[in-house]
């Protein structure tokens, strides 16, 4: 184990990297600046002092053992993960520290449990993919919505998105998960992810103010199907997107996020109404807040925060709703993301 507050950022000058590393400036990290490009890295390291910047590939593992030297932990914010996820965790596996990534590819979390579960388990490590704004957030939302059930019948995670510019990332991330799964779509159900050619269904989803009634694409897959069933008994895990966000995220022309105000955040709102059935009973939480790349920051750095200071429940490769307490964890997220448990 290294510093105790120095956390490497893989990925680091990326837009979602770029918000980590301020958020870990602001909660008294030192994050340590890592990533492909010297340049790159050397211009990010020049906006702030003492930043270290340690340029490093995913095909180079001395690169990465040099970048995360000394340090307590590291976030992966550097996607499509399919490319960078292994690599990074084998590095973090050797430097003894714990891995948290953002990663939104569902065929990445699946790897990460499938190929480090029994690893990180017999090293006592800790790995946690997708503690993000998908994947993170919808997980702690249901895992604390489900209380004291111990199984559902059903899940569903709506997504009231009133716009969605996506960055490069989320571009070449979308197109990889594509490719993997030759052009099919994907959802969970029956216990167990479902590749279709069919095509997604439009349903109308109640969310609650101040959206309200609103038409979604329904099984616009998320990430979450990965997470929650990862350590909750539900058969059937469904994510749906408000129509005009999904819409705007597909769209060839759609323009990347533009910074509109002093943290850097896009216009963008969210509403994520988190929902759980079980023999006709309902349970519910609901996220709202701002811009869903800026606040992937404060999920990934209070994930770090906790492992790095023991308030966990796992070890091995885990999700966000089972290692941490779910509801104390939303709590925390005040000013960040406003949470109603119902
Ligand atoms: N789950 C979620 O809710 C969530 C939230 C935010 C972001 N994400 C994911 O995080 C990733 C980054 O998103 P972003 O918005 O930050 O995109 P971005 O601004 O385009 O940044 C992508 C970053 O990844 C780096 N990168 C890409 N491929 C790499 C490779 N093979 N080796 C090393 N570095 C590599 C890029 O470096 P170069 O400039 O050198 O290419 C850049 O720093 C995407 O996969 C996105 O889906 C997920």
């Amino acid at each position: 184990m290294g510093s105790e507050r120095a956390v490497a950022v893989f990925g680091a000058y990326g837009h979602t990297g770029r918000f980590v590393v301020a958020h870990l400036r602001e909660r008294g990290f030192i994050p340590v600046l890592a990533g492909r490009d010297p340049g790159k890295l050397q211009t990010l390291a020049a906006s702030a002092p003492g930043l270290d910047a340690r340029p490093a590939s995913a095909g180079d593992p001395d690169s990465l053992d040099r970048a995360l030297a000394g340090t307590a932990a590291v976030i992966n914010c550097a996607g499509p993960f399919a490319t960078t996820a292994a690599p990074v965790i084998e590095a973090a596996l050797r430097a003894g520290i714990p891995y948290v990534d953002v990663t939104g590819e569902i065929e990445s979390g699946v790897d990460t449990f499938a190929d480090f579960t029994d690893r990180a388990r017999a090293a006592g490590a800790v790995i946690v993919p997708a503690m993000a704004f998908y994947g993170g957030l919808g997980d702690l939302l249901i895992t604390a919505a489900m209380g004291d059930w111990t199984a559902a019948d059903e899940a569903h995670i709506a997504y009231g998105l009133s716009s969605w510019h996506p960055t490069a990332g989320t571009r070449a991330t979308s197109k990889v998960s594509r490719q993997r799964r030759g052009g099919r779509r994907i959802r969970y159900a029956d216990g167990q992810l479902e590749y279709r050619d069919d095509a997604s269904p439009t349903l109308h989803w109640p969310f609650p103010d101040p959206i309200g009634p609103h038409a979604v694409i329904g099984e616009f897959t998320t990430v979450d199907v990965v997470t929650v069933p990862s350590h909750l008994s539900i058969p059937h895990v469904h994510t749906h997107m408000t129509v005009e966000a999904a819409r705007e995220v597909l769209a060839p022309d759609t323009p990347t996020p533009a910074v509109t105000d002093a943290h850097g955040r896009s216009a963008q709102t969210f509403l994520v109404d988190a929902l759980v059935r079980r023999d006709g009973t309902e349970r519910r939480a609901v996220a709202r807040g701002r811009d869903i790349y800026a606040v992937t920051a404060p999920l990934a750095v209070e994930a770090v925060h906790r492992i790095l200071t023991g308030r966990t429940r796992a070890t091995g490769v885990t999700s966000a709703g089972k290692i941490f307490d779910a509801p104390d964890f939303l709590h925390a997220l005040s000013p960040h993301i406003s949470v109603d448990l119902h």
